[in-house]
């Protein structure tokens, strides 16, 4: 099977549907274009029958970016189609994205209608979308709570229809990885065709398992991952770039790759924090301010003696310059010596233990000892040796 795992951003489709988040489109350009720079194979611009500015942003993309697949989001309507077709008109490699929902939720409760009419549709979308382009992705929402079987079918229709790539959301983050893993196995063993076409992952995070879920999507046959930077999606959010990316990189044994330059990921991530107005949760993994930051006496003195001790990935490996050693109350000597020596100061053993107890005192009172904090100490030492 193939080794490449094709990287697919929904930040600018599904990421900018959060509240608060809209970008205007000389923003979505900017994205687009570090999205690019950064690597990914699909960029998924818009939903274009949804607004007019959703429309142009579409047109403008497709325009300004060039090596990724543009791709348009619609619903199994032929409207959304046509207008998704006419907003990808300048694209160089397009896609249209269609689908609708699979699961006995959406069916009865949603769509309001019959299992059978839902394959109806979806193959007429997909026929309907492949008279305006050669290449179809079909999604079927809601695939997470849908019985297999069920789903084989409908997947199995919309391929002999034409969709070239079928993907298998977990819309509403229900699914466990075990789950999930099943899901996409029982699609390969049972599905017609399957192996002319590539399975895409698309999982949320309601749970918090849109990462595990996506990986396993992938050990189990998927190609395709739906993504968005630093997770931003509708509730919970989706499954994070970043995340998976490392995932497949520090598991070099998988041989599973992707086009990423990771070494742009944390200014990507950056960037659409700063653009979404969207603050990056401290702990997030890999992009978070504390990703990198060691911030216990025994985890700072393990990471000065190898980095590797405590960290699985070198910072460097996703743009930022080195890992933190943060002063605390719970930080030992060698952190202490450590910050000390690269502030300039050289101290003998005597001076060092005289300015720990100093700083032990003072990271009582304060929540982070910072470099200024530590001039003064130092300063304050060399005052009391005076005769
Ligand atoms: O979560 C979902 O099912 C979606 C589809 C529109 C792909 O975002
Ligand atoms: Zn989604």
């Amino acid at each position: 099977m193939n080794n490449e795992i094709i990287i697919f951003d929904t930040t600018l489709r599904d990421g900018e549907q959060v509240p608060g988040c809209q970008l205007n489109t000389i923003e979505k350009i900017e994205v687009a274009k570090a999205l690019e720079e950064l690597g990914v194979d699909v960029i998924e611009a818009g939903f274009p029958i949804s607004s007019p500015g959703d429309f142009k942003s579409v047109v403008e993309i497709s325009k300004a970016v060039t090596k990724p697949t543009i791709c348009a989001l619609t619903r199994a309507v032929k409207k959304d189609i046509e207008v998704a077709a006419d907003a990808l008109q300048y694209a160089k490699l397009k896609r249209i994205h269609t689908g609708i929902g699979v699961s006995p939720w959406h069916i009865e409760h949603k769509i309001r209608t019959t299992p059978e009419e839902i394959i109806l549709r979806a193959v007429e979308a997909v026929k309907y979308a492949k008279k305006f382009v050669e290449d179809v992705e079909f999604y079927a929402e809601d695939a997470g709570r849908a019985d297999n079987e069920y789903l084989a079918r409908v997947i199995e229709a919309v391929i002999k229809a034409g969709a070239t790539v079928v993907n298998i959301p977990d819309t509403t983050g229900y699914c466990l990885p075990e789950e999930y893993a099943e899901k996409i196995k029982f699609l390969k063993a049972n599905v017609k065709n399957i192996d002319k076409v590539i399975i895409s992952t698309h999982c949320h995070n309601d749970l918090g398992m849109a990462t595990a879920n996506t990986i396993m999507g992938v050990l189990n046959g998927a190609r395709q991952v739906e993504v968005t930077l630093n997770g931003i999606g509708e509730r919970a959010g989706n499954t994070s770039l970043e995340e998976v990316v490392m995932t497949l990189k520090s598991h070099s044994y998988l041989n599973l790759h992707t086009n990423i330059n990771t070494k742009l990921i944390y200014k990507t991530s950056r960037l659409v924090s700063t653009l979404m107005n969207m603050p990056v949760q401290p702990n997030k993994a890999i992009v978070g301010r504390n990703a990198f930051a060691h911030s216990s006496g025994i985890h700072q003195d393990g990471v000065l003696k190898k980095r590797e001790n405590y960290e699985i990935i070198n910072p460097v490996d996703v743009g930022i310059n080195e890992s933190a050693i943060i002063l605390t109350a719970r930080s030992g000597r060698a952190a202490l010596k450590h910050r000390i020596e690269a502030l300039g100061y050289k101290l003998s053993k005597d001076e060092l233990d005289g300015i720990y107890s100093r700083f032990l005192d003072l990271a009582d009172k304060k929540k982070v000892v910072n470099d200024d904090d530590i001039r003064i100490l130092i300063g304050e030492a060399a005052q009391g040796e005076q005769p």
